[in-house]
């Protein structure tokens, strides 16, 4: 359990008005790739929400039931922070995400939903069971924004790019370390086991590079300066190299940790570099200044 530190919300908001297309300067591709978070978030990390408000009355331990919702809080104003880049960012630029984000929230709004096959007799006898298999996806993707959070808040490879842009990932990411262990501690508090952990990394991981490869040719495609770039695999291993990207074998190692018995997602990232950045970061500064830490 999350005995260390207690989640909060912070309400951070962004003004993208200065923010060029290409916002790590000369480095179209590696703006693409990571902006790619912005289509796919939005539906994905209020689908988390929908699927652990689901699950909360599941949990009986009173520490993790205060983590699921701080989780719970965090992940809705991730998936807020990221949409309001859509318009003011993306679409100023001339950018349209529609014929990504039209199949992502499809994925996440009816394919991932509580009855997928509709409401009848089979589902709802199946629910307890497609509720665990959900929050076992959610702990493997979780894991994945855990190792990136931690890349993004401690790279020296993107000090040069426009802060805005860079304290939304960077805050994002410092939150993703923060809580680290929800998904897992809830995975494990409703019955998941090793097995279904190493299924579900199985399916995570194609399956996000899928989701980042598409978004990424979707906005490459719009923008003359990359129509004709590489695939998504190819750009990430030289980008990795040039420390615009984690490195791939940097994020397959830590795959393979997954598959470790003894895993526990704590032993990921550092959680006072976290803490220090979520300190420093403007944008939830501004929110402190304006608001108060709100508590989970
Ligand atoms: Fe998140
Ligand atoms: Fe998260």
């Amino acid at each position: 359990m999350n005995q260390e530190h207690r989640l909060q919300q912070r309400k951070v908001r962004f003004d993208f008005t200065d923010t060029p297309l290409h916002w790590v300067p000369n480095e179209p591709e590696a703006s693409h790739i990571m902006n790619s978070l912005h289509l796919i978030l939005p539906a994905g990390e209020f689908w988390f929400c929908r699927v652990y408000n689901k699950a909360l009355p599941l949990v009986t331990d009173p520490q993790l039931r205060e983590d699921v919702q701080g989780f719970v809080k965090q992940e809705a104003q991730h998936a807020r922070a990221h949409d309001s880049a859509l318009t003011p960012y993306l679409l100023r630029h001339g950018i349209d995400p529609t014929p990504f984000t039209r199949r992502v929230h499809w994925l996440f709004d009816q394919a991932l939903c509580d009855f997928p096959l509709g409401d009848n007799a089979i589902s709802r006898a199946l629910q307890p069971w497609w509720l665990r298999q959900r929050v076992g996806l959610i702990a493997a993707v979780e894991h994945f924004t855990c190792v990136l959070g931690d890349w993004i808040i401690t790279t020296r490879g993107l000090d040069n790019a426009d802060p805005v842009m860079l304290d939304l990932l960077r805050w994002h990411g410092a939150e993703e370390v923060e809580h680290r262990s929800v998904a897992h501690d809830l995975h494990v508090h409703i019955g998941g086991s090793l097995l279904m952990r190493w299924l579900f990394m199985l399916i995570a991981t194609p399956a996000l590079i899928f989701l980042f490869s598409t978004a990424m040719k979707t906005m490459m495609r719009q923008d003359p300066v990359t129509r004709y770039r590489p695939g998504f695999l190819r750009l990430w291993y030289h980008l990795g190299k040039r420390d615009l990207m984690p490195r791939m074998g940097h994020v397959g190692r830590s795959v393979l940790r997954y598959f470790n018995p003894g895993y526990h997602p704590r032993s990921e990232g550092d959680i006072g570099v976290a803490l220090n950045y979520l300190a420093s970061s403007p944008a939830a500064q501004r929110a402190a200044a304006e608001k108060g830490p709100v508590s989970a």
